[in-house]
């Protein structure tokens, strides 16, 4: 049967992530978005770039959540973005409530669906569609390490003048400054990074990426980044419908494992037919141990908070 995804929010993230999946031609695709006219007009006019694009993929746009029942995969992109000068954090108040209420309308018209959470901070978004949805955990997921790591990828790779598709990354954390790329765990084709730069050199670029997100927000101005969050959440939903066994680093549920003691944050996982299928637990030396449990910390501070706010 054919596969249905839902892309709540037709803004550049759910509207950039719509073309994406098109072009993977994995399923149905259902934009959602509250402003009248905006996911109905998005939608027709990726059909109509199909016959030119070699895609044949049936979308819908609407405003209403009964368009969206029986969905597979729904990828949550509501909310506010940032501006200059704003943190990730400072969205909190506004966008708990708009994922909260997402994920009840998604809910009532889906059963057992996945849920990949976009919104900022993503960690704790990820954390409201969990507790509102109460989906078993490995349904519920944030995507963020693979935008961060194909950051991270992308600066290596330019660093050394060699191709993005040579370079495999791995990173932990919450999707925030103080998320942790692990340069041990990086690899150019197999040979390690540490042997192709030097110290400094990875520090600066972990440092970039750290930053990446400002960085566009500090362009754009009036905005933030889509197109690579957009290309990662189509890549996550890929890996599930196609039951690749993608391993990825995703915000995922965390109990045991690497000591979070209960907490969506970002580890790498076995992205499959089952969702988060399982967690894959890496050895950390004593600095990386600190930085990754100072970004839960972080991470467990803000999930506090929302727990104010439902
Ligand atoms: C970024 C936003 C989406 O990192 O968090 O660009």
């Amino acid at each position: 049967m054919r596969k249905k995804i839902t892309i709540v929010g037709a803004g550049n993230v759910g509207a950039t992530c719509a073309h994406c999946l098109a072009q993977k031609e994995i399923g149905e695709i259902v934009l959602l978005d509250i402003v009248e006219g905006l996911a109905a007009g998005k939608a027709l006019d990726l059909f109509e770039s199909s016959p030119v694009s070699g895609f044949d993929v049936r979308f819908a746009g609407t405003c209403d959540y009964r368009d969206t029942e029986g969905s597979d995969v729904v990828i949550i992109t509501s909310g506010l973005p940032r501006k200059p000068g704003m943190s990730r954090d400072e969205l909190l108040k506004a966008n708990t409530q708009i994922v909260a209420e997402v994920t009840k309308n998604v809910i009532d018209n889906s059963i057992d669906p996945f849920l990949i959470v976009v919104s900022n901070p993503l960690d704790a978004m990820t954390y409201v569609a969990g507790k509102v949805s109460e989906l078993s955990k490995n349904h519920v997921m944030g995507m963020a390490g693979v935008l961060d790591t194909a950051r991270y990828r992308s600066f290596i790779a330019e660093a050394l003048n060699v191709s993005v598709n040579d370079i495999s990354a791995v990173l932990l954390g919450g999707h925030g400054d103080d998320m942790v790329p692990l340069p041990r765990y990086t690899c150019v084709a197999g040979i390690p990074l540490t042997e192709l730069m030097d110290e400094q050199q990875i520090r600066a670029i972990v440092e970039r990426t750290r930053k990446g997100g400002i960085e566009i927000v500090n362009l754009l101005k009036t905005g933030s980044a889509y197109y690579a969050p957009a290309a990662a959440a189509a890549e996550m939903a890929e890996a599930i419908l196609k039951d690749k066994k993608r391993l990825l680093p995703c915000c995922a549920w965390c109990d045991l494992e690497y000591g979070v003691g209960g907490g969506f944050v970002g580890v790498p996982v076995i992205l499959g037919s089952e969702g988060v299928e399982r967690v894959i637990e890496l050895e950390l030396t004593e600095q990386e141990k600190q930085l990754f449990d100072t970004s839960v910390a972080h991470v467990k501070e803000l999930t506090e908070q929302v727990g104010t706010i439902l």
